[in-house]
């Protein structure tokens, strides 16, 4: 049944020159049917640089969004259109801009975890692969309001020594990681290496070997296969590890993130059937974010 999906869906793809991106947080089935599978930045770098007519985007709605700003003359489709990230919800627009407003001489830096109008009020975008490497771009006197993620913001202070006002969101898949347990499994694995996302709380990181987005975590064991690990973020970037370095050895916490799960393999072949739902930003909104995406993808 899966596989005539997938036959189906690939054939168009082929079609109607289509492209599947996936996020690592995606089903396996979805990531085995992708074109390109990324972390959140790789697919804003791939959603540049493509080709292709149409983007099916097998993430949340943000990355959606952020391939129809950097591509307005592209169809941009998501399987399933209610598929949010509650760290994006945690900062509505009108609230950064009240925040903005209280601190009109700060620089605003937000990560690509928001809503397009989130980013149209933003002086430049960070995702977790190359968050520290922005900010140690700006002046060292930039006065900066971060948003909206604070274990992000924290880290990002702690390892800069930026001293950047944090917003008050999490991801609550990456909130629950609990250092408690975490410690319990390092004792009963003592030779496995703690993998983390930034996302998770700072005491969780403390007890971590190695901080980085998906696609840095996954790049690390690609580099050491011969090991064991624990891995402390959400569920699915198993595959991609199974896949390429099928003998490291990996220690799941088991925590999907439920969003990225929505999207199956049924609603990806109804999505490029239909060509529908389509992400859409006004292009006033576009206009003002893409310059703040724009500078991020410049300097990464
Ligand atoms: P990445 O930047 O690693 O893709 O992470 C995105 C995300 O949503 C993490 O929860
Ligand atoms: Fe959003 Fe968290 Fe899901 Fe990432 S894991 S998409 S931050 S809800």
């Amino acid at each position: 049944m899966n596989r005539s999906v997938s036959m189906q869906i690939r054939e168009l793809c082929r079609q109607k020159n289509a492209v599947i991106m996936a996020h690592y947080y995606q089903r396996p089935e979805i990531q085995a049917v992708a074109d390109f599978i990324g972390d959140s930045l790789a697919l804003a770098q791939q959603a540049q640089q493509t080709q292709a007519d149409i983007i099916v985007m097998c993430g949340v709605h943000f990355m959606a969004e952020t391939a129809a700003i950097l591509c307005p003359n592209k169809t941009v489709l998501i399987p399933d259109e209610t598929a949010g990230c509650s760290l994006a919800d945690s900062c509505q627009a009108a609230d950064l801009k009240a925040w903005k407003e209280q601190h009109p001489d700060h620089l605003i830096v937000s990560y690509v975890n928001t809503s397009a109008a989130v980013k149209a009020l933003t002086d430049v975008v960070v995702t977790s692969g190359n968050a520290l490497q922005i900010v140690n771009r700006l002046p060292e006197d930039a006065k900066i309001l971060f948003g909206p993620d604070r274990n992000l913001g924290n880290y990002i202070n702690q390892q800069t020594g930026r001293k950047m006002d944090l917003w008050n969101g999490c991801c609550h898949v990456h909130d629950r990681f609990e250092a408690a347990r975490l410690a319990h499994l390092k004792q009963l694995y003592p030779k496995a290496l703690v993998l983390a996302h930034p996302e998770c709380r700072a005491e969780v990181l403390e007890l971590s070997d190695v901080v980085g987005s998906t696609a840095v975590l996954i790049r690390y064991v690609k580099q050491h296969p011969e090991q064991e690990y624990i891995v402390v973020t959400a569920d699915g970037v198993d595959y991609e590890i199974g896949q390429s370095c099928p003998q490291a050895q990996l220690i799941s916490l088991h925590n999907a993130c439920e969003y990225m799960h929505q999207h199956t393999l049924e609603k990806l072949l109804a999505c490029l059937e239909n060509e529908s739902p389509r992400v859409t930003v006004s292009p006033d909104i576009a206009a003002a974010a893409l310059r703040p995406i724009e500078k991020m993808l410049s300097w990464s």
